[in-house]
């Protein structure tokens, strides 16, 4: 079976394309490296001892992408490859709309005309907006208050029409809820492009030194001890899922959105702690205000993925934060 991975250089996908290359899959990954590096590629090579073709392609450029499919027998797709940065988003949302919503039809197209009709694609719990109640189920209304949660949702209505369109298409969509951690090498892990806008990554610069302090955006939220709640789940497991997920759609026909949480909220203040314990490191840090379009409290409820997917994540927040420490103290500038 040969799977492309689109974004297989990103964090998500580089631990994606390691656990397909490890449970037998041949893969091509596709990825225009505008939010990542090449070098990820030698190191899912080394990771695996796997060898696999990779093309530096932008989804947008309808040419290069039909080569790919030329060149190479595609059975599925897993489709990482999209901007991420809920703030940038903001700031730049044309950007946004047309790297992600017209990259993935691009990509549905050039699919549709090289009769690959089976995909796996990324989406996120920021669908689920500021008026659901965690835990989070499938079924619930989504609303989204940023352009880069649109696109997802966009993507999400887009994915449904084709598949009602013609049954042939078998989709599988995933909402990620918090990813951290890295494999347990170290050899690969979350490398952001400048100040990191997430959590994880702030507080494993702060470890190694690039950052002097991490900042707190808020601790009045109603919460046990006032700080953000999140459900964290190791960026393995979460690999894990997009292969049963895969593995679904090779098997039976169907589209189906999933959850892929651990169902458990830590606070921004557990998190920390938590950090600190397994790394025996100290994280100073400073308490501003809430940051715009955050939500007090979100976790998942899992269970629909253990039941149709049977799977479940399986590790703690313990080796979340020693798999984080371990990618950064390794690699102090990222891949560079
Ligand atoms: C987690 C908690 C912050 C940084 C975002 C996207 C979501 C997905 C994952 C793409 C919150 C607090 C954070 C810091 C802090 N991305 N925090 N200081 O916002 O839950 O989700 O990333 O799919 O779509 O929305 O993750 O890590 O940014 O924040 O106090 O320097 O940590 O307020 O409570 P978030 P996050």
């Amino acid at each position: 079976m040969n799977i492309l991975v689109t974004g297989g250089a990103g964090y998500i996908g580089s631990h994606t394309a390691v656990e397909l290359l490890e449970d037998g899959y041949e893969i091509v990954l596709l990825d225009n490296f505008s939010n990542s590096k090449p070098e990820v590629v030698n190191r899912i090579k080394s990771i695996t001892g796997k060898d696999f073709k990779s093309y530096k392609v932008d989804l947008l450029d309808k040419q290069r992408l039909e080569k790919v499919f030329e060149e190479n027998p595609i059975d599925a797709v897993i489709h990482f490859a999209g901007f991420k940065a809920v703030g940038e988003s903001v700031a730049n949302p044309i950007k946004y709309y047309k790297n992600n919503v017209v990259g993935t039809l691009i990509l549905c197209e050039t699919m549709n005309r090289y009769n690959v009709k089976k995909m796996v694609f990324s989406s996120s719990a920021t669908v689920y907006g500021m008026n659901n109640t965690s835990p989070l189920t499938e079924d619930m209304p989504l609303s989204t208050n940023n352009p880069y949660g649109s696109t997802k949702m966009m993507i999400e209505m887009i994915l449904n029409d084709l598949s009602y369109s013609d049954r042939d298409w078998r989709l599988s969509i995933l909402r990620y809820f918090n990813p951290i951690g890295a494999h347990e090498s170290g050899l690969i892990g979350e490398d952001p492009n400048g100040e990191p806008n997430n959590l994880m990554p702030y507080i494993t610069q702060v470890a190694v030194g690039i950052r002097d302090k991490l900042t707190i955006f808020g601790n009045d939220y109603p919460t046990h001890d006032g700080t953000g709640v999140r459900d964290y789940i190791h960026v393995v497991d979460l690999a894990k899922g997009h292969a049963k997920a895969l593995k679904k759609i090779l098997e039976k026909q169907g589209t189906d959105v999933f959850n892929l949480g651990t169902g458990i909220g830590y606070s921004v203040m557990e998190l920390i702690r938590y950090f600190e314990e397994a790394n025996e490191i100290n994280i100073p840090v400073t308490l501003s205000g809430r940051r715009p379009g955050d939500v007090a409290v979100c976790y998942a409820d899992p269970d629909k993925a253990a039941r149709i997917l049977d799977w479940r994540a399986e590790k703690d927040i313990y080796d979340m934060c020693r798999d984080s420490w371990r990618w950064q103290s390794k690699n102090p500038e990222g891949y560079k």
